[in-house]
């Protein structure tokens, strides 16, 4: 989703360069246009371009603009289409404006803006905002009082930023459930996360829901949601995050495949779960989007089966909307990459709301904020995660749920430790599984099918192909496919099957055998000993033999890497595939 940049510079300094790399760290959360503004001489200048940000770019090469304070955007759609006009900054007059969330009562401003006389340029919704702060710099308000004003009035969700051609080394930053973090260092300035400020800064401001900033070039004044002047810790900044290149790799995506190894070590290393957070729970409910819901279910498997608990999990972004009752004693489990989507937060106010439950997060960017809103709190140690597809995140956390599963089983503890030289073993399929994805590039349709904790992997491994294939993908529990899926399958239709040798194998090989009845590209990711009993004309993955509990981790690796292959045939970018955010922070 959108990402925002401001900075402060010292005097005569240009900025635009330093904006422009560090909307380059931005990139991953997912855009469609991006635009800068900048304050030059006392007036606003700004440059905006659909697609890439090379576009954005080229036009400065060939019309630039400098000046040493100024904003800049990568704008997700959301209100009006990814063109030119709607990209922003957004000016109006004296005020230009970047916004990442949705303004919901954003009809009624625009009608008493208009009857004010203001005419409206965009479809967006930040529009209002930025003709309401210039009516009320124009009856004689401050920046700071009138971003009060808009504060109050404005419902949804915002990190806006904005620069003022009267006021020219001043930024106003405000945030509401979007995140925004304020740098301090050699200049000050804002950004949407941490890693795209950390060239330019040596510490960081997190700041709460509702709170705004005044920032000029020598201090920061933060206000809270009633004007009040309060302060904010500032941390150092993470070396994590100034040292998150792709390195010799040509991906993202790749890079994170491979360093899979060593984030699950790291999650193991620093985490160790007390099972008396355990003490009198009598339900779990797991909440979780995309990615993050899906080892959410493999953990449901887990909890059931190793600390008798019984387990819900929930779609975060359905869950509210239901109006769930939440039974006594239930542990909520919040699992999230970026502890930013808005869904999983949003889901979490409602358990706030309805019940005394506590809230344990499984995070992996740190201080994020649904991290900042948990009664107990776990970080995957998978570092930066770049890539839109997300990898090692993913198995970090079920390394993590993992742990918590076992937490009164010492055995599987031990063997927990094995599962990241597991991991290596398998990324040796590298070089096999790149010639198997010649199976798959031609296909409109796709089919995973795996059973017991292999089927949320099956779902996983659709996605994936999904998201940078855009090969529609499909995953079934594989003894589901009579009951429907089966009239998909002819000879075009590719089969992915999860089928280690375990307690399922048998059934699972059935399935396999009524699939090849009716088509013939069957690809069967299995052990040594399972390749034995497969048909011979299936097409084989063999993985190396793992404990059967941590299949779900092991397994995610050659579905990650059948995925990245397939999107490189293709020619997707992998690391930035169309319409998708990293980070969803609009409901
Ligand atoms: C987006 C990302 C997915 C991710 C999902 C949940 O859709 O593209 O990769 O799984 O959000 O994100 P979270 O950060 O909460 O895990």
């Amino acid at each position: 989703m959108c990402g925002i940049i401001g900075i402060v510079g010292k005097s005569n300094e240009n900025v635009v360069d330093r904006i422009i790399r560090s909307l380059e760290k931005l990139e991953y959360r997912g855009y469609d246009s991006a635009g800068i503004a900048v304050i030059s001489n006392g007036q606003i200048l700004r440059q905006r371009a659909v697609g890439k940000l090379y576009n954005l770019k080229e036009k400065l090469i060939n019309e630039p603009i400098c000046g040493n304070t100024g904003i800049g955007h990568t704008r997700w759609a959301t209100h009006g289409k990814p063109t030119e006009n709607n990209a922003h900054p957004i000016i109006s007059k004296d005020v230009a404006i970047v916004h990442n969330g949705i303004i919901e009562n954003y009809k009624e401003l625009k009608f008493d803006l208009q009857k004010d006389g203001y005419i409206f340029e965009t479809a967006t919704d930040t529009e209002v905002a930025a003709h309401f702060l210039q009516r009320e710099i124009d009856q004689g308000f401050s920046p700071s009082e009138a971003f009060a004003k808009l504060l109050k009035i404005v419902e949804g969700t915002y990190a806006f930023v904005a620069l003022f051609s009267m006021f020219p080394n001043t930024l106003m930053v405000a945030r509401h459930r979007s995140p925004l973090i304020i740098g301090f260092g050699d200049n000050l300035c804002v950004g949407s996360d941490a890693n795209s400020i950390s060239s330019i800064c040596n510490e960081i401001a997190y700041f709460e829901d509702g709170d705004f900033a005044e920032i000029s070039k020598d201090y920061v004044i933060f206000f809270d949601k009633n004007f009040k002047r309060v302060e904010r810790k500032r941390t150092a900044i993470s070396p994590d995050l100034t040292n998150c290149g792709k390195g010799e790799y040509a991906h993202y995506m790749l890079k994170e495949i491979i360093e899979q190894p060593n984030a699950i070590r790291k999650t193991i290393l620093h985490n160790s779960v007390n099972a008396d957070l355990l003490d009198g729970v009598s339900r779990i409910l797991i909440l979780a989007c995309g990615t993050s819901y899906h080892a959410g279910m493999v953990a449901r498997y887990w909890f059931e089966k190793f600390l008798k608990i019984p387990t819900n999990v929930e779609i975060a972004s359905e869950y509210k909307y239901r109006n769930p009752i939440i039974e006594n004693r239930t542990l909520v489990i919040v699992v999230t990459q970026s502890g930013e989507t808005i869904d999983s937060l949003e889901a979490v106010e409602y358990v706030r709301k309805n019940s005394n439950s506590k809230v344990l997060v499984i995070a992996n960017v740190k201080n994020s904020a649904i991290a900042r809103v948990a009664d107990f709190l776990f970080y995957t140690e998978a570092g930066v995660e770049i890539g839109v597809a997300s990898t090692k995140a993913f198995t970090a956390q079920l390394t993590l749920l993992a742990g918590l599963a076992f937490c009164k089983h010492e055995f599987l503890l031990q063997e927990l430790q094995n599962v990241p030289t597991l991991c290596e073993e398998t990324l040796l399929l590298y070089e096999h599984i790149k010639k198997i994805a010649n199976d798959i590039k031609l296909a409109n349709n796709a089919i995973f099918l795996g059973r017991g904790t292999l089927y949320p992997l099956a779902l996983e491994g659709a996605l994936k192909l999904k998201e940078i294939s855009y090969i529609h993908a499909e995953g079934f529990a594989a003894g589901e496919m009579k009951h429907g899926p089966i009239a998909l399958i002819d000879d075009n239709i590719p089969i992915v099957c999860i089928c280690p040798r375990n307690e399922l194998f048998e059934k699972t090989i059935s399935n396999i055998q009524e699939v090849l009845a009716r088509g013939n590209n069957v690809i069967v990711l299995t052990d040594r000993i399972g390749s034995e009993s497969l048909p011979s004309e299936t097409e084989k993955i063999i993985l190396p033999n793992v404990h059967v509990e941590f299949a779900p981790i092991i397994y995610s690796i050659p579905l990650q890497l059948l995925a990245y292959h397939v999107a490189l045939l293709r020619n997707v970018d992998v690391d930035k595939p169309r319409n998708l955010a990293k980070s969803v922070t609009v409901e």
